[in-house]
């Protein structure tokens, strides 16, 4: 326990000197309730990426207009991300299929979500020109940072 403490102590100070942002849960339920709030965020993702996926497919008819504001959506909970994934919730048994590696390697996950808010930014905007070869191709570039996050950071 003393070490525990000690543990603790040292990444905080840790945390402190290098100005990081991540923070660990201070207790089991702090980290399942920050489990939680991260997996929200990447389910309303995913309630938002299945109509454009299922559009860029041919199998639910298309509608530019839908596409703009699923991908206003993306892009406004890209945003998020950062926030509700600052957490560190790997010194838990929480039911997460977060890998350490988002706390480990912040500048490499940070970078990830970067692509995500800028390919969404990208799809809204291949929404307004109409064009739906562009829209299909963009839908695709969104879902590209989706899958190139999850092969680095969440387990399969
Ligand atoms: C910056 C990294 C990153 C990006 C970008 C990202 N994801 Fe994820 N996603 C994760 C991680 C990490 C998890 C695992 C979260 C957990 O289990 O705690 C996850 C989990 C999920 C889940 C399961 C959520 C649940 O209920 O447990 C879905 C669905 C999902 N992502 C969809 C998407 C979609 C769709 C996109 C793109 C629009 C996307 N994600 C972009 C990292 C990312």
């Amino acid at each position: 326990m003393k070490l525990f403490t000690k543990v603790v102590a040292a990444s905080i100070f840790t945390v402190l000197a290098t100005g990081a942002i991540a923070n660990s849960a201070s207790s089991l339920k702090h980290a399942e309730k920050a489990t939680d709030l991260r997996q929200s965020i990447f389910s309303l993702l995913g309630s938002n990426m299945g109509p454009l996926g299922g559009m860029a497919k041919g199998k639910i008819e298309f509608d530019a207009e839908k596409v703009s504001t699923h991908a206003l959506r993306i892009n406004q909970l890209s945003l998020m991300i950062a926030d509700y994934t600052r957490t560190n919730t790997s010194a838990h048994k929480v039911k997460t299929e977060a890998l350490d590696k988002i706390w480990e390697q912040p500048d490499a996950f940070s970078k990830r979500i970067d692509d995500l808010t800028q390919a969404s930014a990208n799809l809204q905007k291949a929404a307004l020109s109409g064009d739906v070869s562009l829209i299909k191709k963009a839908i695709g570039g969104v879902g590209k940072t989706c899958g190139g996050c999850h092969d680095d950071f969440k387990a399969e």
